[in-house]
C-alpha cells in the first residue's frame, strides 16, 4: 500500500516529501480554505515539491461544468488527477476523462456499488471514506475490504485509496483490506512514525554508548 498526504499545506508536505515514501497528494475544498491559500496557486506549489498523483476537486455539479473546470486543472499538469463526488453528472465527467487519458479520483464513496459503477466509467481511483462511516455506526473499513475483493473477482484496475483516514490503526487496516493507497492526514503520518519503545532503545543506547567510551 502507497502514501499520499491528505492536506494542502505546503509546509506539511515539503516535510513529509523529504522521508521519502509520498507517493502523492489529496486535496478537498475544505483542506484548500483551510489552507487560507487561491487554489491554483497552491495546487501548482504543491505540484512543484511532490512527484506523484496530486487530486485537485471540482466544484460544479453539473458535468459541464465539472468537465470545464477539470480540464484547465489538468492542462496545468500531467500530475494533476481531477477528484469528482461521487453522482451521475460526477460519472458523466469521469467518463469524459477518462477518454481523453485524464486521471480521475471519485470521492465521497461510502457504498461498494458506488465504487464499481465509478470503476466502470473509468475511474483511476475511487476514495471510500472510512473514518465517515465509522462516524455513523458504519465499519468503514469493511468498505474497503469488500470493494478490494470486488475489483479482484473482476479484475478492475482502478485504485482504491482509503480515505478520511483519522489514526494509525486505521492505516494497519486499510493495508491488510487491500487498500492500494491510504491517504493520511499529516497527524496521522507523524504518530506512525513514534513508538515509546523507540525513543526509550535510542536513549538507552546513547546512555550505554557514552558510558562505554568514557571508561
Ligand atoms: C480524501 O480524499 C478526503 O480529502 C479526505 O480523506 C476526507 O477526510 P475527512 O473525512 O477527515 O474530511
Amino acid at each position: 500500500m502507497k502514501f499520499f498526504l491528505d492536506t494542502a499545506i505546503v509546509d506539511e508536505i515539503r516535510e513529509v516529501n523529504e522521508w521519502g515514501l509520498l507517493s502523492g497528494v489529496t486535496t478537498n475544498p475544505s483542506l484548500i480554505a483551510k489552507s487560507g491559500r487561491v487554489f491554483e496557486d497552491v495546487l501548482k506549489e504543491i505540484l512543484s515539491i511532490v512527484d506523484g498523483s496530486v487530486s485537485a476537486e471540482v466544484i460544479s455539479r453539473e458535468a459541464k461544468g465539472m468537465i470545464e473546470e477539470g480540464e484547465r486543472l489538468a492542462a496545468i499538469s500531467d500530475q494533476v488527477t481531477i477528484k469528482v463526488p461521487m453522482t451521475i453528472e460526477g460519472l458523466k465527467a469521469v467518463s469524459h476523462f477518462s477518454k481523453k487519458g485524464i486521471a480521475t479520483n471519485v470521492t465521497l464513496i461510502f457504498s461498494a456499488n458506488q465504487a464499481l459503477m465509478a470503476a466502470r466509467a473509468g475511474a483511476t481511483y475511487v476514495s471510500p471514506f472510512v473514518g465517515r462511516l465509522d462516524d455513523i455506526s458504519h465499519d468503514g473499513m469493511q468498505l474497503v475490504g469488500q470493494v478490494a475483493e470486488m475489483f479482484r473477482l473482476h479484475n478492475i484496475s482502478t485504485e482504491i485509496i482509503a480515505a478520511s483516514i483519522r489514526h494509525p490503526l486505521h492505516v494497519i487496516q486499510a493495508a491488510m483490506s487491500g487498500a492500494h493507497i491510504a491517504t493520511l492526514p499529516y497527524k496521522v503520518m507523524k504518530q506512525m512514525v513514534h513508538h515509546p519503545l523507540t525513543d526509550q532503545g535510542i536513549e538507552r543506547f546513547e546512555a550505554d554508548w557514552k558510558k562505554a567510551t568514557r571508561a
